[in-house]
């Protein structure tokens, strides 16, 4: 039993009332729907998640970087409540005034320079329209050029075009007919030797060239990279980007920004590609845009945007004025409470006590990456099967963290956590280490 200032677990976990809820849903549903932690969500505030026995949870994840203004945020609520009353929940393409006002509200958001901006809902669609507008920019523009460049390890979806730019090899497997055309580079990992150093990028993609004899001018028409690679929040050496910016300069090749985890204030700016001193042809978000609610973005100049023709590029649920006027709030609340500020104010508290955790555990702990309130604990990868064990712990203690599959623990919490949250949460992390390891 735990009750503390964040937290309530009364009841073992997972419970049997919940087991049969999980059995049932498994009866109904695809396995591959499954695999989190066993909780039965009930309601979530803020930084906080109650199920439905009664325990309450700090909420490390925001779901999977979702929930980045808060769960169920006031303001949020306010708005939906404002067009419910209309009523209005759906209008197709036809124009609405809360799109009107939602699209001014990000123009005035966002660099200038991204003059136009595509609605969906869900971040697969977003990098699908990216890679449908890179494909439309060099078959028209372009004399027909096709190529398009992504990288291994990263991830961008789960739709077919989506999944082959994705570096994930294993989960491309039931893909009869690749796209030859789409081909990953490798990722800087940090482990690479050489990868922060001058030079690193031209090498790897002229290897590349060499071996499938392009001609970048010619062949390239576009890359496309998430801001961090997801399961460790591994961000580029800087040099990299600057030289594949360089490269795309040169050749004429677009670059797009796979923003869905790393927007919307995340890392500390307002896009992850902040980090990087460059200006990317595309960008797309999803996740922290909608706070919860389905809503994707595809932000670009109106030279790409408008590439498609009328009614080429638009889909059932584009510009819903419900996401509209969600969207439209989670700007607001982000500006109100300076919630940019505060990801990287309150990052700079979570990676010194991750750090710390790190200098204590050295044998354990490899790296501590990321930036802002997005952060992994990259352990040894021998330490797998103990890394799930300790994120197990971590939850039946009280404390969702990002389950990754991989030998990492990453943890992305609402923007709004309080300090006594991160600290009680790290804790809970650095007990759960210490159980395993000692
Ligand atoms: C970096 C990145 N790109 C794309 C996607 C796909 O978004 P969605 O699941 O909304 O289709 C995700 C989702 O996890 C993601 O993290």
């Amino acid at each position: 039993m735990i009750k503390t200032k964040n937290r309530i677990i009364r009841t073992a976990i997972p419970n049997k009332k919940s087991i049969k809820i999980f059995n049932k849903l498994k009866k109904i549903e695809p396995r591959g729907m499954h695999g989190q932690f066993p909780i039965v969500w009930k309601k979530a505030k803020d930084f906080s998640v109650y199920d439905h026995l009664g325990n309450k949870f700090i909420d490390f994840s925001s779901t999977m970087l979702v929930t980045n203004i808060g769960h169920s945020n006031t303001r949020v609520i306010t708005d939906i409540k404002k067009l419910l009353k209309k009523p209005l929940m759906h209008t197709y393409n036809y124009a609405s005034e809360e799109r009107l006002q939602y699209l001014n509200n990000l123009k005035s958001f966002t660099p200038s320079y991204l003059t136009k901006f595509f609605l969906l809902s869900s971040g697969s669609e977003a990098t699908e329209a990216a890679l449908k507008l890179i494909r439309y920019n060099g078959k028209f523009n372009k004399n027909g050029k096709n190529i398009v460049l992504s990288f291994d390890g990263n991830w961008h979806g789960r739709t077919l075009g989506s999944e082959m730019m994705g570096g994930k090899e294993n989960l491309k497997k039931w893909i009869t007919s690749r796209d030859k055309n789409i081909i990953q580079l490798p990722f800087p990992y940090p482990w690479y030797q050489g990868s922060s150093k001058k030079g690193f990028f031209i090498k790897t993609v002229n290897k590349l060239l060499k071996s499938k004899n392009l001609n970048p001018k010619k062949d390239i028409s576009g890359v496309m990279l998430e801001s961090f690679q997801g399961w460790g929040t591994i961000f580029y050496p800087k040099q990299f980007i600057a030289e594949l910016n360089q490269f795309c300069k040169k050749n004429d090749i677009l670059i797009a920004f796979d923003e869905i985890q790393a927007g919307f204030g995340r890392t500390g700016k307002l896009f992850g590609y902040m980090h990087y001193d460059i200006k990317p042809d595309i960008v797309c978000c999803g996740k922290g845009a909608g706070s919860g609610y389905p809503l994707s973005l595809v932000l670009g100049h109106k030279k790409i945007m408008d590439l498609p023709k009328e009614g080429e590029m638009s889909s059932t649920h584009s510009a819903n004025p419900l996401a509209c006027a969600i969207g439209n709030a989670t700007i607001n609340e982000i500006r109100k409470k300076k919630l940019i500020n505060n990801a990287s104010k309150k990052g700079e508290l979570l990676h010194y006590e991750l750090n710390k955790l790190k200098d204590k555990y050295p044998d354990i702990i490899r790296y501590i990456f990321g930036k802002g309130l997005v952060a992994s604990i990259i352990f040894y990868k021998h330490l797998i099967s103990k890394v799930n064990k300790i994120g197990d712990e971590c939850f039946t203690n009280g404390l969702i963290v990002v389950k990754t599959g991989r030998e990492s623990i990453k943890i992305g919490p609402p923007l709004t956590i309080s300090v006594s949250a991160i600290k009680e949460g790290i804790a809970v992390i650095e007990k759960s280490i210490s159980n395993n390891f000692h």
